[in-house]
């Protein structure tokens, strides 16, 4: 069984694939973390001409199964280097293969980010779309960066949202959309507990239904 849980920046849905792993024993791959370290890789290189070739040659030598420092790789500033690299379609097209493989594994698996219902796994048994408005993302982020002991500054958080949000939108190499057969979740007004029961009915609807 493979399950794509997609949607935008803070809006949950790690922490739902994480719980759909759990439930169903599935092996789960953050996707986000691949473009993640990709972007750390190259943060020496922002905003000057080699950016571009530095985070294709970065995807092409990025070895997935070993992801250290996840500390670094989920700061905020991470998530907007992040959205930078994945504009650029040779990073893209370098993670896709690893990504393929990871859904397509004996057995099945839960991925999560932006494409994995479209681009990653078209053939999901299962696709969710989790969304939450930008207030209630922010606020989440928030609290998760307080959790590890970091001072937050709110207003500057909502607008590295906005903004991830508005570059990922508009990727032209992204396939951001929903996928026409994806369950639409909205977490805003849900807890993490009855967000994961929300998200296990609609798994197991789908698969009954297949
Ligand atoms: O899910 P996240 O916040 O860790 O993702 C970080 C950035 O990586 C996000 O802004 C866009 C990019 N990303 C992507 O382009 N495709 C994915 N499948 C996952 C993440």
């Amino acid at each position: 069984m493979i399950i794509a849980v997609d949607g935008p920046a803070a809006s949950g849905k790690g922490t739902l694939a994480a719980g759909l792993a759990r439930h169903y024993r599935l092996p789960h791959l953050d996707t986000g973390l691949l473009y993640r370290a990709v972007g750390l890789a190259v943060a020496g290189h922002v905003d000057t001409p080699q950016f571009e070739a530095a985070a294709i040659a970065a995807a092409r030598a990025l070895d997935a199964t070993q992801l250290k420092d996840i500390d670094a790789l989920t700061a905020a500033e991470t998530g907007v280097l992040a959205s930078k690299v994945a504009v650029i379609g040779p990073v893209r097209q370098a993670l896709f293969d690893y990504q393929r493989a990871f859904a397509t594994q004996p057995g099945g698996a839960v991925l999560d980010g932006r494409d994995t219902g479209t681009r990653i796994a078209p053939d999901a048994d299962a696709k969710l779309f989790i969304q939450a408005d930008s207030k209630a993302r922010m606020e989440r982020r928030a609290r998760q960066l307080e959790a590890r002991g970091l001072v937050v500054d709110r207003y500057a958080l909502y607008h590295q949202i906005e903004e991830r949000d508005a570059r990922d939108m508009a990727n032209p190499n992204g396939g951001f959309y929903r996928a026409a057969d994806a369950h639409l979740l909205d977490t805003t007004l849900l807890d993490i507990e009855a967000a994961l029961r929300a998200a296990i009915a609609i798994v197991d609807r789908a698969v009954a239904s297949k």
